[in-house]
């Protein structure tokens, strides 16, 4: 098993966990807590446990992933949810359009998802 391999499976086997560990007391979990879920599980492969654009496949993409714990601060005035919203739903890109290298998720995300994936990420912001 390659470095990436083992750090993949790390990061995979660590949603799963926080995941079901959800899933067996959801009614009451705050949408910050499954915001994290849903952001260990779809997000963090790329942008990095602690969402600093780290994460072990950021190696492999020609376009760095961002650093989500600056989104506040570097937004100008565009709010994390907005930014969230656009890079999710493919309407950021950088460079040419196939140059794009964050997935659009907006058709496999709940709207849910994406606002607790939000609620987490406004909690990271530095
Ligand atoms: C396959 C890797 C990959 C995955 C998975 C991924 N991203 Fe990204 N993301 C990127 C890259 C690369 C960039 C920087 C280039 C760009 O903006 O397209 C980026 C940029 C962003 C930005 C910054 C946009 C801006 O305004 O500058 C946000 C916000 C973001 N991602 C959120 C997310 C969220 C939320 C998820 C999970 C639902 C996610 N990303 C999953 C690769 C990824």
């Amino acid at each position: 098993m390659t470095r990436l391999d083992a750090g993949r499976l790390a990061l995979l086997v660590t949603g799963l966990a926080v995941a079901s560990q959800l899933q067996a007391d959801s009614g009451q979990m705050d949408p910050v807590r499954r915001g994290t879920a849903h952001y260990l599980f779809f997000c963090a492969n790329c942008h990095g446990v602690n969402g600093q654009g780290d994460g072990p496949l950021a190696a492999l993409l020609k376009i760095a992933p961002s650093d989500l714990t600056v989104l506040r601060a570097s937004g100008h005035g565009e709010s994390v949810a907005e930014r969230v919203m656009k890079a999710v739903d493919g309407r950021h890109k950088v460079g040419e359009a196939d140059e794009h290298k964050m997935p659009v998720f907006s058709e496999n995300l709940e709207m849910k998802t994406v606002i607790e994936i939000t609620e987490y990420l406004k909690t990271i912001q530095k």
